[in-house]
């Protein structure tokens, strides 16, 4: 990744009119109807970007949707790329650095996840407060990373205060159940043991999952205020644990995802 290749790909955004968007947001696993309330959508896909990492098949339908939402301008990534897909950090934050260089001030995520915490409940979301980093490595770990940032970025508060007390209030309102919470992500693609469950709520994380906190370390490294919401999609019980699923976790974020469009709608009202 350089400095040229970031700049191509958000030129080429550019004359496809992704003009000064102001929020950045990624749409995760069953929550991609976000982009139906866009208005004047301009789309790229993903493999015409230039120096965008190439999406595999299963994933043809990743792209970045540009246009308003309640009067914002807006440029969502409906799909991203993850780690367990042979991709690696760079590449996945790859889509984070474009964004940031196309001009957003605010950047939101979603994803899917499983539920360590038992008092938290399927169909439940949680407002990630922090996160437990269990992949293994870090996006900020290459050579010429002082160019970009901050090499030791700071992330003693890496979730933005006030668009999470906003989401807070608005869930509050709307008679949304949002839970608080840590994120722990981890590599996948399988699930995990009974164990691992175990280790996960010894660590102190309320929610496991495969994405988003790769994302929120280069927000950071930007210094970009960063917001996430999780959809529970499954209750990670280790001493009664079911088999998952796949396809129930992703049933699960896309009957809880008409919720999910309303708190981010509702929050870039704000913003
Ligand atoms: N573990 C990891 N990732 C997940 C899970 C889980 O239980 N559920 C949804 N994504």
């Amino acid at each position: 990744m350089t400095k040229e290749q970031l700049q191509e790909s958000a030129q080429y955004l550019q004359q496809k009119g992704f003009e000064a968007p102001e929020i950045g947001i990624v749409l995760g696993t069953g929550l991609g109807k976000l982009v139906d309330n866009i208005t004047e959508p301009i789309v790229a896909h993903y493999n015409h970007i230039p120096f965008f990492p190439l999406a595999t098949v299963e994933f043809h339908s990743g792209k970045l949707v540009y246009g308003s939402i309640s009067g914002k301008k807006v440029v969502v990534m409906q799909g991203r790329f993850h780690l367990y897909e042979g991709y690696d950090f760079l590449d996945i934050t790859y889509p984070i650095r474009v964004m940031h260089l196309l001009g957003i001030e605010k950047l939101l995520v979603s994803n899917a996840a499983g539920a360590v915490n038992l008092d938290f409940k399927k169909g439940d979301m949680m407002l990630i407060d922090d996160h437990i980093n269990l992949q293994g490595g870090s996006p900020l770990a290459f050579k010429n990373v002082s160019e970009f940032g901050e090499r030791f970025t700071d992330m003693s508060s890496p979730y933005d205060a006030d668009m999470g007390k906003q989401l807070v209030r608005i869930a509050k309102k709307q008679n949304i159940r949002l839970q608080r919470g840590v994120y722990a992500s981890v590599v996948g693609p399988q699930l995990e043991t009974r164990a691992e469950y175990r280790m996960l709520k010894i660590l102190g994380a309320d929610a496991v999952g495969m994405s988003t906190v790769p994302e929120i370390i280069v927000a950071n490294h930007l210094n970009l205020p960063a917001v996430a919401v999780s959809v529970l999609t499954d209750e990670c019980d280790p001493d009664n644990l079911q088999p998952v699923d796949v396809s129930e976790i992703i049933a699960i974020a896309e009957r809880t995802e008409p919720k999910m469009v309303q708190l981010f709608r509702e929050l870039i009202k704000t913003l």
